[in-house]
């Protein structure tokens, strides 16, 4: 499909910067904006994003540039009128931030820190962040509430505390208001099969064992069977994107209504096991999945299952697909496709 430029651009309609929005949650968020009547413009660098995703599925205006670079921002909010930025660019490989943590400190810190402060000299004052669960660390308590000890346990984790922190000190000095959302796992695709997960490499478990229906790789390894959970893998909290991007719309218009810095954990606040995950892969797929058992990897907290109660209470949030069969259901789609 040829790219065309904002198809969907109406002179009346705020502009919503989306930074990172060629990549997997930015792109989803990129479709909720545009059915609730934004203008939006994607900025990323194409390091993990899909340009064929962003121009020619949401044919969307993409800037192919990166949140380091100042004078790029500064010349894009000269010559847009930009409402609000959402922003989802980062490197979010947990264990690369172990053996390359001044890649993710560089990225992940100072890329927010330069688009804050041309947010701030353009005096744009909205900002919808993408944190993580990997800021809370390994829980005392399931399910995490927001007001749980964040004590990351990798770099990853401690570059997205870090940015919250900024956000805190950037509201104070500078009177940027902030929506930092804390996903838990983010897993399916778009319900019409337009987008979906495409990491290039990939370490989510969710596409890993669709590939692995898809004959694509031998094996799902389990990194193991030996935790205090009911089956001894490890539980995870899987979260619609879809459900997700909705959230983003919603922090929106909490901050366009005035409302204060904030954060809020997205999740379902219902675990999962690796084996349970598989199990209705296979049901979903109709195919074999061979598993692997292996041992543990260090840094795999047993349990992350999030409280989302402050994000349906202050935002009305209210996840549609909370289902894991639907979110396996959404994603099989899209990897047929994808990947077939
Ligand atoms: N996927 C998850 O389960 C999950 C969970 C918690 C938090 N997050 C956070 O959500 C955000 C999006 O995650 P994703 O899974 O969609 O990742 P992704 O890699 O698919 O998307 C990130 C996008 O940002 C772009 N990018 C990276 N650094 C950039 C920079 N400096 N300038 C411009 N573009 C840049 C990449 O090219 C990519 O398209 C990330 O901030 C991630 O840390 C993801």
């Amino acid at each position: 499909m040829a790219p065309k430029e904002n198809l969907s651009v109406q002179a009346d309609q705020p502009t919503i910067l989306v930074t990172g929005g060629a990549g997997y949650i930015g792109s989803h968020a990129v479709l909720a904006l545009q059915k609730a009547g934004y203008n939006v413009i994607v900025l990323d660098n194409l390091v993990y994003g899909h340009r064929d995703i962003a121009e020619g599925v949401l044919q969307v205006k993409l800037v192919v540039g990166d949140t380091n670079d100042r004078s790029l921002l500064d010349n894009l909010f000269a010559t847009h009128k930009i409402d609000a930025v959402m922003h989802f660019a980062a490197y979010a490989y947990v264990g690369e931030s172990v053996t390359q943590p001044d890649k993710y400190y560089r990225n992940n810190v100072l890329g927010t820190l330069t688009l804050l402060e041309a947010m701030v000299a353009a005096k744009i004052s909205n900002f919808v962040f993408s944190s993580t669960c990997a800021t809370y660390g390994v829980p005392t308590e399931v399910p995490i509430p927001e007001d749980h000890p964040q004590n990351p346990i990798n770099p990853y984790g401690a570059t997205k505390l870090m940015v919250e922190r900024i956000l805190a000190d950037f509201d104070h000095a500078y009177g940027l208001r902030s929506v930092s959302f804390r996903y838990f796992n983010a897993a399916g695709a778009d319900p019409a099969g337009r987008i979906g997960e495409d990491h290039q490499p990939e370490t989510h478990l969710i596409p890993l064992v669709l590939m692995t229906a898809l004959g694509k790789q031998e094996a799902v390894t389990i990194f193991g069977t030996d935790y205090p959970t009911p089956d001894g893998t490890c539980v995870r909290d899987y979260i619609h994107v879809s459900d997700l991007a909705d959230a983003h719309v919603l922090g929106l218009q909490y901050l366009k209504k005035g409302g204060e810095t904030t954060k809020f954990n997205l999740g379902n606040g219902n675990g999962f096991s690796v084996k349970e995950v598989i199990d209705m892969a296979r049901e979903v797929t109709g195919k074999t999945i061979t598993a692997k058992e292996f041992d543990r990897r260090p840094g795999d907290p047993p349990a992350l299952v999030g409280s989302a109660a402050r994000a349906r209470e202050i935002l009305g949030w209210n996840p549609q697909f909370a289902d894991l069969r639907a979110i396996l259901s959404h994603a099989w789609a899209w990897h047929q496709k994808r990947h077939g």
